[in-house]
């Protein structure tokens, strides 16, 4: 799975994976909803989708208005109380998400062509992104059917304690860019693997991904209405609908902590079930005992993974002092030799940025570093003649804490790096943040392995690892950045309520 998930293995790619088939039939140019392929209500309007490599202009999708975002909850109410969905055993639907899962399977190249047209990804990153994502679909077939109950003993003579669990109804998920299909697959694997219907907003940057993915679960059979997806380039709207609407009992966002926190105010009046995997700023700390080489290769990966547009992306890294000179040495000559370019060639680790929002972001938090004396020693600089999107990898030394380097999440190629003395210093400077996704270090000494993992204020830790994201793991955060899990058996939890049935006056004797 790392080769799978990075781009940037030492090894470099192979040469046949990235041999480009242009577009397919997967590529969709109308929204789902109750199964019919449609148009915005607001005068068929569109929005256009462009590759951020070249700001060509790939496809066009429905800009769908938040009258089209009520009948798809409409849709999937209906879907989820018809008894095409309602009278499926868990068997059954275990069955129809994996018919979905082979069909990926079998369209994974053009799904991961049309992902690195409309994201920048990488094209071997865009194929291990559609194995991870479909790792879900995969799992949660599987989990289906072991959504288990309970029988407690009861302190009454004549009762029986029984508990069960029950899909909570239609759930929203709200889907970022980053990961087009993963994040998708990720909640709704799971919520229909519970037994729930779906509305999904995509990211306005890579819809074309989610429609192609929503097309192939149509394909597979599973009934109209149970997986809607609404495009649109004005999100607000549609998030506030789904935190007013009483038809929509769960929401499920991944993306900022800004929209994250309105999200979760805003469906405080339904008291919705909520899951929100949000933004990180991970520590990633290279300890004396460390070896260096694998903290060089875990470094490489967890930043440079999606061009560091990744919530997991090491975004400080804490180095001791006597490992600090070998340890920038070797990242500096492995940042160096990184392929930047168009996703759609074959040897490319490096692609854009995603959009100009993104793009100055990076390049403000760089200046903000240079103006409050960082070291910037590698990169630092726009890279136009690849394109507009395009920021060079780049490498800071001597971050102070005053910069937005230190405190705020980049989302992108930037490797900041601060020294550090001690264990001390170093857990507490990693905890100094009010986020809390995941973290990572890198040490050969167990006593040290122990003790840090568990003083990480973080939901997710990657020791002597820089990709930890799997399917059987549980995915989510501590402090602001976020709550629940997805993946994982705990991935169902958001999605199924406990009910209590006490079974009284029995008579045993
Ligand atoms: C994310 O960046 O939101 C998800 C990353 C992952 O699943 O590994």
């Amino acid at each position: 799975m790392w080769r799978q998930l990075s781009g940037v293995a030492r090894t470099g790619s192979s040469l046949s994976l990235c041999r480009m088939r242009g577009f397919s039939a997967l590529v969709q140019d109308k929204a789902l909803v109750d199964g019919a392929w449609v148009d915005s209500s607001n005068a068929k309007a569109t929005f256009e989708v462009r590759n951020p490599a070249n700001g060509a202009v790939i496809g066009k999708v429905p800009n769908m208005t938040v009258a089209d975002a009520q009948k798809a909850i409409d849709a999937a109410k209906q879907a989820y109380e018809s008894k095409e969905w309602r009278s499926l055993t868990a068997k059954d639907r275990s069955n129809l998400l994996k018919k979905w899962h082979k069909l990926i399977e079998q369209h994974s190249q053009e799904i991961a062509e049309i992902m690195t047209a409309e994201s920048g990804k990488p094209i071997n990153e865009s194929k291990g992104e559609v194995a991870y994502g479909n790792a879900f679909v995969e799992w949660f077939a599987e989990e289906a059917r072991r959504i288990y109950g309970e029988i407690v003993p009861s302190a009454s003579p004549n009762r029986e304690i029984i508990v069960m669990k029950q899909p909570i109804g239609v759930a929203a998920l709200i889907t970022p860019w980053n990961f087009p299909m993963a994040m998708i697959t990720r909640k709704a694997g799971a919520a229909l693997a519970a037994g729930c219907t779906v509305v999904v907003k995509p990211s306005e940057d890579t819809p074309l991904t989610a429609l192609a993915v929503a097309k192939l679960a149509v394909d597979a059979g599973i009934p109209k209405g149970v997986i809607n997806v609404v495009t649109t380039n004005k999100a607000a709207p549609i998030g506030d609908l789904f935190c007013k609407s009483p038809d929509v009992r769960g929401i499920s966002f991944t993306g900022s902590t800004e929209v994250g926190k309105l999200l979760f105010r805003n469906s405080a009046d339904g008291i919705k079930r909520i899951c929100l995997e949000l933004g990180g700023n991970a520590p990633f700390i290279v300890f004396d005992s460390a070896d260096i080489e694998k903290a060089v290769d875990g470094a490489m990966a967890s930043k440079f993974r999606n061009c560091g547009q990744t919530c997991v992306s090491a975004n400080r890294f804490f180095v001791q002092d006597s490992v600090y000179d070998k340890f920038v040495g070797q990242l500096k000559k492995r940042v160096e030799a990184l392929k930047i370019g168009d996703g759609q060639g074959c040897d490319v680790q490096i692609g854009p940025l995603i959009n100009e929002m993104q793009f100055n972001k990076v390049s403000g938090f760089v200046e903000d570093a240079r103006s409050k004396k960082a070291n910037i020693i590698l990169g630092g600089q726009p890279l136009p003649d690849k394109g507009s999107l395009f920021y060079a990898p780049t490498i800071v030394t001597d971050v102070p804490p005053s910069a937005q380097l230190y405190s705020e999440e980049v989302f992108g190629p930037v490797v900041s790096i601060i020294r550090f003395r001690d264990e001390e210093e170093a857990v507490k400077k990693a905890n100094d943040t009010r986020r809390g996704l995941a973290g990572y270090f890198y040490s050969e000494n167990l006593q040290q392995v122990f003790r840090v993992a568990k003083r990480l204020e973080v939901g997710m830790v990657g020791v002597n690892e820089g990709i930890i994201s799997a399917a059987e793991a549980p995915f989510g955060g501590v402090k602001e950045s976020g709550v629940g899990r997805e993946g994982s058996k705990h991935g169902i939890d958001d999605y199924v309520d406990i009910k209590y049935i006490c079974m009284g006056n029995l008579k045993y004797d």
